[in-house]
């Protein structure tokens, strides 16, 4: 493969992030690490397996960024200013579609120079598509932050093969019909062939907030327009690279940092694990108050029992985010400040992302995983976990409002909102036979391996394209 950029490619992945950040540290030192979230840990694979071009922002605001190869694939990266970043990123991407789309969690802000900014660079992602794909080439646009993208590159470009996949859920609409720019929102998306959503309650969701338009019609799977075009919408469960996972989890050299890591956290007999970007979301305070409760009433014993709890930072500028990292802080030392041994605290937090091998080295030291969202599109955290699981010893707690609980039945189910619930069911999953624990991981790990990556991105793409 050519390691020079390529000037047009025939397959092009559109999302807000690039799959590396560019890091400027305080010292004026550059380099690229890569980004969060689960979108890029998803579409990586099928990048390094496909090829083409990856288009989105690079992380740093007001810095213009040359195209280069990385992985066996061009990244082109899209500028955005300070100002961008605040109006189209901060603002009208995650205050304002992100707790919409997740349930109203968090109340959503609408304000309208943040929308005018979310066309703005809407239309510049789309432009830069338009630039890029060779003549009928097929154009993949990734999540929220780029809704407007189909119907703009639709216009500029109307010889392309354009799909739309959304990774957080799509709201009732109840919800969504609070925005001030739903239409607009609604025909932007349209513009693409095919939209995907994580689960089939959103194709419905959609497709009941379409129907609103003057003159769409629709019915199971799809919805026709009144200029005579068809949009095909279906569901497709994201998922992950199941065997690199249990490949990388199974090397010597992450058994070998595991082994490490539960000495660190002083041998402790079990070991409890939550992994999340710090969002509200994820549930993360209500986890740690159900947990902490559980220590205090001594169900677990802090002598041999340790939470182990990493939070990767996200969105820090914006004010939700802030205010939920002091609430954890707070809650954390409360809770720990009231253990009787100075050697070990009950909860081992660390607010850090981690490589993907010392992960994977926690992933299998884990006796209990939970996984306790208030609302996700899918929860990759939840079917990395199972991945890493080939001795089928441990268990999964899961919130029933992540997409992951469709496909992982088999998990300790928790309404995260029910903290006495989800304290009974923590103790439940720690206390279960080593049998069931053992059939219900192989039912978990026969799914997260026959639903991977390739079968996802096989499936969406070979229906966009027709073959
Ligand atoms: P989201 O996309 O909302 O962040 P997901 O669970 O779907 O949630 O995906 C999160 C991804 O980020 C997973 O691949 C997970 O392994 C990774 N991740 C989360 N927290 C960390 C961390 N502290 N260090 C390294 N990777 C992390
Ligand atoms: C979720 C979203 C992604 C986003 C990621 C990280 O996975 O669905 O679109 O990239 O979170 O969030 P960030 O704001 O850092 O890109």
């Amino acid at each position: 493969m050519s390691e020079t950029v390529q000037e047009k490619a025939s397959f092009i992945v559109v999302a807000n992030r690039l799959p590396v950040d560019r890091v400027i540290s305080e010292d004026g030192e550059e380099s690229w690490r890569t980004s969060p979230g689960g979108l890029v840990t998803a579409l990586e694979p099928v990048m390094q397996n496909r090829g083409g071009a990856w288009i989105g922002w690079h992380g740093a605001a007001d810095e213009k960024v040359e195209p280069f190869h990385h992985d066996g694939y061009d990244i082109i990266p899209v500028p955005l200013s300070s100002l961008d970043v605040e109006r189209f990123y901060e603002g009208f991407s995650n205050g304002t579609l992100w707790p919409l789309f997740h349930d109203c969690i968090a109340e959503p802000v609408f304000h309208r120079e943040w929308w005018d900014s979310f066309r703005e660079v809407n239309r510049r992602f789309a432009q830069a598509a338009a630039d890029h794909a060779e003549q009928g080439a097929t154009v993949w646009v990734q999540d929220y932050q780029l809704h407007l993208v189909p119907k703009m590159l639709r216009e500029m470009r109307p010889d392309l093969r354009i799909g739309f996949f959304l990774h957080i859920p799509f709201p009732p609409p109840e919800l969504f019909a609070r925005l001030p720019w739903r239409t607009e929102l609604v025909e932007g998306v349209l513009g693409s062939d095919l939209i995907g959503f994580q689960f089939p309650g959103c194709v419905s969701n959609f497709i009941r907030m379409a129907k609103r338009l003057p003159g769409v019609e629709g019915a199971r799977g799809r919805v026709h327009l009144p200029d005579g075009r068809m949009v095909a919408i279906k569901s497709f469960p994201i998922s992950i690279d199941a065997v690199g996972m249990r490949n990388l989890a199974t090397s010597p050299q992450v058994l070998a940092e595991a082994e490490n890591l539960r000495h660190e956290l002083g041998d402790p007999s079990t070991i409890l694990f939550g992994v999340d970007r710090l969002d509200y979301s994820k549930g993360l305070a209500s986890r740690v108050r159900a947990i902490g409760e559980l220590f205090e009433s001594r169900e677990l014993d802090p002598e041999h029992v340790v939470f182990l709890q990493l939070a990767t930072p996200s969105r820090e500028r914006v004010a939700e985010y802030r205010a939920l990292r002091d609430e954890i802080d707070l809650l954390v030392g409360r809770i720990n400040s009231k253990s009787t041994s100075l050697a070990r605290s009950p909860i081992a937090y660390r607010y850090t992302s981690v490589p993907r091998q010392t992960l994977a080295a926690m992933y299998q030291i884990a006796d209990l995983m939970v996984v306790t969202p208030l609302r996700d599109g899918m929860n990759l955290v939840a079917k990395e976990y199972v991945a890493c699981r080939s001795r089928n010893d441990s268990a999964l707690v899961l919130s029933e409002f992540a997409g992951a609980a469709l496909e992982l039945k088999q998990a300790y189910m928790v309404n995260p909102y029910d903290i006495d619930g989800m304290k009974a069911t923590i103790m439940q999953a720690l206390r279960e036979s080593p049998r069931v624990k053992a059939r219900k991981m192989r039912a978990m790990r026969k799914q997260v391996f026959d639903h991977d990556i390739d079968l996802w991105a096989g499936t969406f793409l070979s229906e966009l394209e027709g073959d």
